[in-house]
């Protein structure tokens, strides 16, 4: 029988479970190896940060009061609902514990809870004489290592959780908290102070709106490349990157200063995959098209290691789903890859072709295009890409009119077509974002 070893329990790892459990035809024995205490990856909120209970790097990167920040809509599983989860229409933007009540609800029904060792963390995985894969690992609940022997190994650990933190001058005597975004929990921590926030893609942005929401004095957004460019509330402002920091006075490259109680780091993550063997681990910047992936699925230098979600993402559960049914399907013998000479061949013209993208319009497209070409290739159910990639585009202009606004808006169900109902309370004025409080009626 076909062992096949999946790595992380969070979004991806339950799409590759759930892509098994849902073929009658298969009889791949399947064992996901999940370092946290229970699933839902990101999606499984931690209050923790640095070490975790065992001593393991802290995965969670998500944070109080965080809401979904695109339309619900275009990540909607094609085989499982928001409605028949539900039972009902909900708005568009949920906060994170609806998302992850989602994400748990089709993990349930789908019964594969058992084929998943929680707590056990993969220190290696390497080739072994008998041409598969040993696997190790350590059990943190027993304090004993494992190691089992697989035929494959999938790869879904996420992307999303070892900081990049980029170092400017004067972080060495600066006063005041000096965090990376993932280490960020609660936004009511920085009411009345003065924040700096770098970076100015979605982490600077929603930390930006965050704690302007709840209650910060200022925000002063510092970006490399250019200011994010919304119609900022009073309270947040941008400038230029940073060169340096004395004391608490942060200057700018435009010669401007800034005296700041606190800096949050939104410089992003990197692709960290201690635990695979040189010549298994995935090198890859965040991009839409990764290096070494055929398909964006399969490792090129050997077919039988996949790595599931390693993009940079507009799409993301479906997509997930998408590349588990596709991972599911090599795996079984039913897609015939190339050689590696041409899977070298589609990632560098892949590459190509995204280098010659104009812009994030393009970018949706380009991603929505990516997702369809899985979906065709297996019986994971179509679920109308174009309306998705319109969706994004609609969303994208909601959040250049109102980046504090954008989430009062209501999408459409690419299963059901019904349009969401807009949620009793404004984003900027739901100061709970608990699961009752959103499917309420009213606040
Ligand atoms: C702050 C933040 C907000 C986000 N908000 C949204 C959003 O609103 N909408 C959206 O669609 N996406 C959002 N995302 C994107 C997010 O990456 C995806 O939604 C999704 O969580 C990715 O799933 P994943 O399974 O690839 O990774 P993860 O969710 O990161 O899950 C990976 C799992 O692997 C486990 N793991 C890691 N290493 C090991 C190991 N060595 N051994 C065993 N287990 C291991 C982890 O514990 C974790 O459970 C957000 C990301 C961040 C950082
Ligand atoms: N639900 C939510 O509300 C929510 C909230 C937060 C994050 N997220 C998700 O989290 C994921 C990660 O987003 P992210 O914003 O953390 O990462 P990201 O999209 O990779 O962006 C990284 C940012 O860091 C900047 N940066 C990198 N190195 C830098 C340096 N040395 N100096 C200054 N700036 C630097 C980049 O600037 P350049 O552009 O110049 O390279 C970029 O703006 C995304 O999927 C996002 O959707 C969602």
């Amino acid at each position: 029988m076909t062992r096949v070893a999946v790595i992380g329990a969070g979004p991806c790892g339950l799409s590759q479970l759930h892509a098994f459990a849902s073929d009658p035809q298969s009889s791949a024995e399947v064992v996901c190896y999940e370092k946290q205490d229970d699933w839902g990856g990101l999606w499984n909120y931690s209050w923790r940060t640095g070490l975790d209970e065992h001593g393991e790097p802290c995965h969670a990167s998500m944070y109080r009061y965080l809401w979904s920040n695109g339309p619900k809509e275009c990540l909607e599983f094609a085989d499982y609902g928001f409605e028949e989860h539900f039972g009902r229409p909900i708005a568009s933007f949920p906060p994170r514990e609806v998302l992850y009540d989602y994400i748990v609800g089709r993990a349930n029904r789908s019964g594969f809870r058992d084929q998943i060792r929680f707590n056990h963390a993969v220190r290696r995985v390497s080739r072994n004489s008998g041409g598969g894969f040993t696997i190790a690992a350590h059990d943190l609940a027993r304090d004993c290592d494992v190691s089992d022997d697989y035929d494959y190994v999938v790869v879904a650990s996420g992307h999303f959780s070892t900081p990049n933190m980029p170092h400017y001058p004067g972080y060495e005597t600066f006063g005041g908290t000096l965090m990376h975004a993932h280490d960020f929990r609660d936004a009511a921590q920085f009411a009345g102070r003065t924040v700096l926030v770098i970076g100015s893609s979605y982490s600077a942005e929603d930390v930006a709106s965050q704690l302007w929401k709840y209650g910060a004095r200022s925000v002063v957004c510092s970006s490399r490349s250019g200011p994010m460019g919304f119609d900022w509330p009073d309270g947040i402002t941008e400038r230029p990157i940073l060169t340096h920091i004395e004391g608490r006075t942060v200057h700018f490259a435009d010669g401007t200063t800034a005296d700041v109680d606190a800096i949050v780091s939104c410089t992003g993550y990197l692709h960290h995959f201690p635990f695979m063997d040189d010549e298994l681990r995935l090198v890859t910047t965040n991009r839409l098209a990764t290096s070494d992936l055929y398909r964006g699925v399969v490792f090129v230098p050997d077919n039988r290691v996949m790595y599931l979600g390693m993009q940079d993402q507009w799409y993301t559960f479906n997509m997930f789903d998408a590349q588990a049914w596709y991972a599911r399907d090599v795996i079984l013998g039913r897609i015939e890859l190339p050689d590696a000479a041409e899977q070298a061949r589609w990632v560098s013209e892949y590459q190509a072709l995204e280098d010659q993208v104009a812009d994030d319009y393009g970018l949706i497209d380009f991603q929505g295009a990516y997702t369809q070409d899985l979906v065709d290739q297996t019986d994971y159910p179509d679920f109308n890409t174009p309306l998705v990639n319109k969706m994004f585009k609609d969303w994208k202009k909601h959040k250049k009119q109102s980046i504090i606004g954008y989430r009062d808006n209501g999408h459409t169900s690419p299963l059901t077509g019904t349009v969401a109902p807009i949620h009793h309370t404004a984003w900027s004025e739901a100061l709970d974002d608990s699961l009752e409080s959103y499917l309420a009626d009213s606040a």
